[in-house]
């Protein structure tokens, strides 16, 4: 979140819930060149070119078969069916060693009527072919009302398949305490700022608030047992992890740090070509337009950008 007003973040975030005005924004040409930076294509296809692009370079993936919000059960088995797909042609192509999949649970229908029984059946299902593959799976992290039972359907998983992860969110007041919770021996916690419209009552709200508390939980999750998947694009906080790997006597190889695709990819290359383990978030899918409004609310460059393609100026 760099540092985009907070209201005007809401209120784009509000605007991309507005059928119409995706409708509107989906149809213009420009809209797809702007897209195209943050997601490298529509199918399975473009995702596998991606990931051994990637690949080439040094860096391992995660990938995101753009979905949320699921409404209905259809909707929710299309979304597992698209993952066990995917899982089944990362295997035939020889990359599960290098991309796991990240999943959302609200794509999975955790918000249905009965859907927390729903999401954790599908996840279920993604998990063990993941397993199966010789990959993992990690659960996002998305607005706050779900984190309880991201949490617990965590648990859950991690029975059956103890290497499934979480993503916990730095700018939300409780993290420290999930933090403490997922430290033990075994867990992957990948941690990031956080990238949803958030209360005050829940959340930090300021650059510099959610600065420390990164740091702060980046401290428990590195002094923990656990593997921490540390997500950031920001230099403060890369440098941060930095230097508390080395207080901590992390060796490299026992964290890892991530980034999204298309985003600060020399420094992806430059960190990786340095002896840093770097993992890409790599999302594909037509479902495109909740990701990609997230990542034109955390920089007001990219706002601007889009507007001129919108607007033609
Ligand atoms: P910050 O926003 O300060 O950015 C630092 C610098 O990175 C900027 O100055 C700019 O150079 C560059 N940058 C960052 N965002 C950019 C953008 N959108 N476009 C262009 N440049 C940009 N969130 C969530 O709520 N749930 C989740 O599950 C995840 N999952 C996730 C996985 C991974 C691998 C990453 C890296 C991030 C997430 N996020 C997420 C998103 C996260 O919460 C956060 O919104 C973004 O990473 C931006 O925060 P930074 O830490 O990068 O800092």
């Amino acid at each position: 979140m760099s540092w985009v007003d907070p209201w005007l973040r809401g209120s784009l975030l509000a605007l991309s819930r507005s059928e119409s005005f995706k409708r509107l924004a989906v149809r213009l040409p420009m809209t797809a060149s702007v897209v195209a930076r943050f997601v490298p294509g529509e199918t399975v296809a473009d995702c596998l070119a991606a990931v051994r692009s990637l690949a080439s370079e040094g860096l391992t993936a995660t990938i995101d078969y753009l979905g949320e919000d699921t409404t209905t059960p259809e909707q929710a088995a299309a979304i597992r069916d698209g993952y066990l797909e995917l899982i089944t042609e990362l295997s035939a192509a020889g990359l599960c060693e290098m991309a796991e999949v990240s999943v959302k649970l609200t794509a999975l229908g955790v918000g249905l009527p009965e859907g927390r029984e729903l999401a954790l059946g599908h996840a279920r299902e993604i998990c063990a072919a993941a397993t199966d593959a010789g990959t993992t799976v990690t659960l996002d992290a998305e607005d706050h009302t779900t984190t309880d039972t991201t949490i617990g359907i965590l648990a859950e998983l991690r029975r059956e398949f103890p290497e499934t992860g979480a993503v916990l969110q730095a700018y939300l007041h409780r993290t420290p305490a999930d933090c403490e919770l997922l430290s033990g021996a075994g867990s992957r916690v990948r941690l990031c700022k956080g990238a949803y419209a958030e209360p005050d009552e829940v959340a930090h709200q300021t650059r510099e608030e959610v600065s420390a508390a990164y740091v702060a939980c980046s401290r428990i999750l590195l002094a923990g047992d656990g593997y921490p998947m540390l997500a950031t694009h920001d230099p403060e906080m890369i440098a941060a992890v930095d230097e508390l790997a080395r207080q901590l006597g992390r060796a490299p190889g026992t964290y890892e740090l991530q980034m999204l695709y298309g985003i600060r990819s020399d420094e992806q290359r430059r960190l990786a070509a340095s002896g840093e383990r770097v993992r890409v978030y790599v999302p594909f899918g037509t479902d495109w337009w909740g990701y990609f409004i997230r990542r034109l609310a955390e920089r007001p460059a990219n706002l601007a950008f889009f507007a001129r393609a919108l607007f033609g100026r």
